[in-house]
C-alpha cells in the first residue's frame, strides 16, 4: 500500500476506467506536465474503449488490472475469480500488447490465499493504496486536491478514480501542488522497484514522545480499503 524509498517519488493511480471523456481529458493533463500516472483499468471498459487502453501505454503510463467488472471477489469462487482475472489480462493485452504485472482488488477486498494465488498464477503483485482522496464519495474538486495535499508522502500511492468528472476537474491544481511541493511521478512498477526493506526497529525503550518511531502513521491517519 506504499512504498519506501530515498526520494520524493510517488505513484499517482486512477481506476476503474477507462471513461470516454474523462480518461483522455486526464492523459492531456498528464501530457502538458510530463507525469507518469498508473492506470487500473476494468476489463469492461478496456472493450468497450481499446484505444484509450492504447494511448495510455503509448504516453508511457503504467496500466494494470482492476478486474473484469469490478465485484467484490471475497465471497466468489476460484473459478469465477480466474473468469475476472483471465479476461481482463487477454483484453488489455490484445488493446495494448501489454502484459500486466499487477492488480488491484475491488475495494481493496482480497483474501491472502487469493491473493497469493494471484501471484503463483499470474505473477501480479497485489498494489493496495496509502492515500485515499475519497474522490468517488465526496466529488468534490477541492476536497480531492486537499486531501492529495495534504496526505502524500515519499514512496505514496494515492487512490483516485479517472471515471468521474470532478476527478479529473481537481487534478491541474492537485497535480500542480504536489509538483510544487516537490514530488516526483513515478508508475507504481517503479516505484515497487525502488523500495527498501525497513530496516528493523531498535528494541522499544520508553521515550519523551511515547515511543512513536518517526514517521509511524498515527492511527486512523491511513484509509483502510474497503472503499472503492
Ligand atoms: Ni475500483
Amino acid at each position: 500500500s506504499q512504498c519506501n524509498v530515498e526520494g520524493p517519488y510517488i505513484a499517482m493511480t486512477f481506476d476503474d476506467g477507462p471513461h470516454k471523456e474523462q480518461t483522455p481529458r486526464l492523459l492531456d493533463m498528464l501530457k502538458q506536465r510530463k507525469l507518469k500516472a498508473t492506470f487500473f483499468v476494468c476489463g469492461n471498459c478496456v472493450a468497450e474503449y481499446p484505444q484509450i487502453a492504447k494511448r495510455i501505454v503509448e504516453e508511457g503510463h503504467e496500466i494494470a488490472s482492476h478486474s473484469w467488472s469490478h465485484p467484490n471477489l471475497i465471497p466468489m469462487s476460484e473459478s469465477a475469480v480466474r473468469d475476472q482475472l483471465e479476461r481482463t489480462h487477454a483484453i488489455v493485452k490484445q488493446a495494448t500488447g501489454v502484459e500486466m504485472k499487477m492488480f488491484r482488488p475491488p475495494y481493496g477486498n482480497f483474501t491472502q490465499r487469493q491473493k497469493n494465488w494471484a501471484f503463483a498464477t499470474y505473477g501480479y503483485r497485489t498494489i493496495l493504496w496509502d492515500v485515499d482522496t475519497l474522490d468517488w464519495q465526496h466529488r468534490n474538486p477541492a476536497r480531492t486536491e486537499s486531501i492529495a495535499l495534504a496526505q502524500t508522502r515519499p514512496g505514496s500511492i494515492v487512490l483516485q478514480h479517472d471515471i468521474h468528472k470532478t476527478t479529473v476537474d481537481a487534478m491541474p491544481a492537485t497535480l500542480d501542488g504536489l509538483v510544487a511541493k516537490g514530488f516526483k511521478f513515478v508508475t507504481v512498477s517503479e516505484l515497487v522497484a525502488m523500495d527498501k526493506p525497513v530496516a528493523p526497529k531498535p528494541k522499544a525503550t520508553p521515550s519523551p514522545d511515547g515511543g512513536k518511531a518517526p514517521g509511524t502513521p498515527a492511527p486512523g491517519e491511513k484509509s483502510e480499503p474497503g472503499q472503492k
